[in-house]
């Protein structure tokens, strides 16, 4: 192996830039030469690489998004994708590539493997949905600002005596809106992982009105049956109210950017350089992760088959906590 490719894709994370330092200058240090694809998937298909030396990926360690640019690139799922993208590997003389994203950017890594290309994937996703890591690149710094939000609505909450319904991202996944409801002490709950009633936030917030709480805070992940604009209306609609004035904050993308935090900086760093590591060693077609503290690799395979699911016994503590 001569020469390797580094790329992200997919929403983008706080901590790909650090993923991405890492994959150079290890790379460099290993003898390797490094060139970045641009803008994802769609990138790799436009031929748009660059050669990366260990100066172009200086002082980056500190910012959000990604300095290679991302897209998400439905080309690689179809029939002639993963074949086009290989051309354009062989082409630029590549003979690996570490693929920086989330579940759809791994099954384009997977199809290239398929295919014989040596290819290995860093997980990088705000979700934390992707199976094979404790936490995915990003997850870290999301759920920190979610909790420096919902801290500051709780304040305005409790002076105004209002209840606030957080919405936070995770189309397919809760973890975020449970992590940070149980760290910012949320009176309540709601992701697509697990089914709740309206009518029982409804009667929640009517008891926690007439036991003198002075703030009533529901986060939502975004994929809830209930989002936050419909359980507002519901609320809204209640037969004589629920005491509380109701006010929606939705948080979307302002949790996909910032600085990454020291988890997540840590992380990219050690999985960066684990991913080249890896493909140097000749394996292929495997995500690095971090399980119980330690770097592992799972095939791909696995990986686009499992989701990571949240954990019920969390969901239960949030629960209780919430009393
Ligand atoms: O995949 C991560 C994620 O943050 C989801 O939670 C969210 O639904 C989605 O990205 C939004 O993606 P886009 O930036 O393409 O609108």
């Amino acid at each position: 192996m001569r020469r390797i490719a580094v790329m992200t894709s997919g929403g983008d994370a706080p901590g790909m830039n650090a993923a991405i330092r890492a994959v150079v200058r290890v790379a460099l240090h290993c003898g390797l030469e490094v060139r970045g694809v641009r803008r994802g998937y769609a990138g790799l298909l436009a031929g748009q690489t660059e050669e990366l030396s260990a100066r172009s990926v200086g002082g980056i360690i500190q910012r959000g998004g990604t300095v290679l640019g991302t897209a998400r690139e439905a080309a690689m799922l179809m029939p002639d994708g993963p074949r086009q993208a290989l051309d354009v590997l062989h082409r630029e003389g590549i003979d690996g590539l570490v693929v920086i994203g989330g579940d759809g950017s791994l099954r384009g890594a997977l199809a290239l493997h398929r295919l014989g290309f040596p290819v290995v994937g860093v997980p990088a996703s705000i979700d934390n949905d992707i199976y094979g890591t404790d936490l995915a690149i990003g997850v870290d710094t999301a759920l920190n600002t979610a909790l420096e939000a919902i801290d500051r609505i709780k304040e305005t909450a409790s002076s105004h005596n209002r209840a606030f319904i957080v919405e936070l991202m995770g189309r397919h996944s809760g973890y975020l809106a449970l992590m940070a409801g149980l760290a910012g002490g949320a009176e309540m709950v709601l992701i697509p992982e697990v089914e709740v009633d309206p009518a029982r936030v409804v009667q929640e917030l009517r008891e926690a009105y007439a036991r003198g709480k002075p703030h009533f805070i529901v986060v939502v992940a975004e994929g809830a049956r209930y989002n936050a604009a419909r359980l507002q209306q519901y609320i809204e609609h209640a037969e004589d109210g629920v005491g509380f004035e109701t006010r929606l904050t939705v948080l979307g993308h302002v949790l996909r950017g910032g600085a990454p935090t020291v988890h997540d900086r840590l992380l990219a760093s050690r999985l960066g350089a684990e991913a080249v590591a890896q493909l140097a060693a000749g394996v292929s077609g495997v995500m690095v992760g971090l399980v119980k503290g330690a770097e592992t690799t799972t095939d791909l395979e696995t990986v686009t088959q499992r989701i990571r699911a949240i954990d019920p016994e969390i969901y239960r503590l949030a629960d209780i906590l919430a009393a």
